[in-house]
C-alpha cells in the first residue's frame, strides 16, 4: 500500500516515514522544505535501508500535487505538512490561515479527483485551550487562544464537513500533545532553525553549552511544584500511533478523532532534573515571569487511542530525555 506523507521532511513526519517503512508500506514524500531540510530524505533511507520519492513541492500547488497521485499510484494519505509555531501564529496570523487552511485545502481537492478515500490528519492538543477537566477526553470542548490552534480546529471542522458530503471517506484525526525524543538511531530529530519555541529542543541546547540557561516560564501555577505540566510523548511512540490509525481507515469508514498521549504530566521542573539525571549533564535554570497565552496543565486520556486503535505508549520520560540528547550531540 503507498501512503502519501506531506511534510515528511519534518520532525514528527521523518519519524512516522521510518515506522511506515519498517511496516512494509510504500511510501511517497512531498515537502517545501520550508522548515526542514533534504538531508532528512537520505536518513530516512539510510535508516530503513528503503528507497522511496521525494518531491520538492508547496501541497497549495494543486497541480504539481495532483502530478505526484497519478505518477505515483497513492491509495492513503498522511498529512503533517503545516506551520506549527504559536508565537509565530499571533505574530503573522494571515501566514498561517493562508498555508495551513490552503494547503489542506488543496490537498482534499486533489484527494476527490483522485478518488483517494483515507487521510489522517496531524492535529494539536491545543485545539482544547485551557482545559475545564483532567485528563482530557477527546469530548472535552474546543476552544483554541491563537491563529496555529485555530487553524487546526478549522482544519478538523473541514474534515467533517467534508465527510458529510462523501460518506465513503475514513478521516482519523490526531490529537498531538508534546511529541519529543529521535529516533533511536539519532540520524533524525527536532532540530529546530533558530532560537527553539519548545521546551525540550531548549532543554538540550542548553545542555549542549550552546544556550547559556534555560528561563522557566512561571513557577507560580496550580501545579506540583509550580510549573507547567505537559504529556510528553516519545515522538516513535507518536509515530507508531499513525500505523495503527492507517489500519484503522483500512478497516473502518468514518471519521474518527483520537488524543495520541501518554496520560501522565510531567512539569516543567522535573523534565530538567530527568533531563540532568539520564546525561549526567547541568541544565542551568532561572525562574521569569509566565508566557502570554501558557496554561498550567495539559495531558490527555489516551484510553479511546488504546480502545480503538490498540496503541499505547511504552517509552518513559527518561528514555525521552536521553534520546532527545543523544541526538543532537551525535549530529553530524
Ligand atoms: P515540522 O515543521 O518539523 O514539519 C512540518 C513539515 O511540513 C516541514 O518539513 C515543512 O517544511 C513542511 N511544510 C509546511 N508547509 C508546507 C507546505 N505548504 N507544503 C509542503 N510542505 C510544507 O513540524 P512537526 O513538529 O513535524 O509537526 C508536524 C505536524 O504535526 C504539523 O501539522 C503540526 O502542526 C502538528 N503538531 C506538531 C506538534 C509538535 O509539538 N511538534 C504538536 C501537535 C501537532
Ligand atoms: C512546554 C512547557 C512552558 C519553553 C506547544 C504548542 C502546541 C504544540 C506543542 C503544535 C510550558 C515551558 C517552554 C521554555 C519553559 N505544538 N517552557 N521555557 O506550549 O505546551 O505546546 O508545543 O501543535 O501547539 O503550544 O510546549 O514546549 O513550548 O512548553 O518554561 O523555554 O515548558 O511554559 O509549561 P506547549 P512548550
Amino acid at each position: 500500500m503507498k501512503i502519501l506523507v506531506t511534510g515528511g521532511a519534518g520532525y514528527i513526519g521523518s519519524h512516522t516515514a521510518v515506522e511506515l517503512l519498517k511496516a512494509g508500506y510504500e511510501i511517497t514524500i512531498v515537502d517545501n522544505l520550508s522548515n526542514s531540510s533534504i538531508d532528512v530524505i537520505d536518513s530516512i533511507k539510510e535508516i530503513t535501508n528503503k528507497d522511496f520519492n521525494f518531491y520538492e513541492l508547496d501541497v497549495k500547488d494543486e497541480d504539481k500535487l495532483n502530478e505526484v497521485f497519478v505518477k505515483e499510484n497513492i491509495e492513503a494519505v498522511i498529512h503533517f505538512a503545516a506551520f506549527k509555531a504559536v508565537g509565530e501564529s499571533v505574530e503573522k496570523p494571515l501566514k498561517y490561515y493562508e498555508n495551513n487552511l490552503e494547503n489542506t485545502i488543496s490537498l482534499l481537492k486533489v484527494m476527490q479527483k483522485n478518488n483517494i478515500k483515507k487521510i489522517i490528519f496531524s492535529s494539536s492538543a491545543c485545539v482544547y485551550g485551557d482545559p475545564e477537566e483532567l485528563p482530557i477526553k477527546e469530548t472535552a470542548k474546543l476552544t483554541t487562544t491563537n491563529p496555529y490552534g485555530a487553524t487546526k480546529h478549522m482544519i478538523e471542522r473541514i474534515l467533517k464537513d467534508v465527510y458529510k458530503a462523501e460518506t465513503d471517506l475514513s478521516v482519523i484525526i490526531l490529537r498531538y500533545f508534546n511529541p519529543i525524543g529521535s529516533d533511536s538511531s539519532y540520524k533524525i530529530g527536532e532540530n529546530p532553525k533558530g532560537i527553539p519555541n519548545n521546551l525540550m529542543p531548549f532543554i538540550v541546547r542548553v545542555a549542549n553549552r550552546e544556550i547559556d540557561h534555560l528561563n522557566i516560564f512561571g513557577d507560580d501555577y496550580d501545579t506540583k511544584d509550580g510549573t507547567g505540566v505537559r504529556d510528553y510523548i516519545h515522538v516513535t511512540d507518536l509515530a507508531i500511533g499513525h500505523i495503527k490509525a492507517l489500519e484503522k481507515a483500512n478497516k473502518d469508514i468514518g471519521i474518527f478523532v483520537y488524543n495520541l498521549g501518554t496520560g501522565t504530566g510531567y512539569s516543567v521542573l522535573e523534565m530538567v532534573k530527568t533531563f540532568e539525571k539520564v546525561n549526567n549533564v547541568k541544565v542551568p535554570y532561572e525562574i521569569t515571569k509566565r508566557r502570554d497565552g501558557d496554561i498550567a496543565a495539559c495531558y490527555a486520556d489516551p484510553s479511546l487511542a488504546k480502545e480503538e486503535l490498540g496503541w499505547v505508549a511504552t517509552k518513559t520520560l527518561e528514555d525521552m530525555c536521553y534520546d532527545s540528547y543523544q541526538y543532537i550531540i551525535n549530529r553530524k
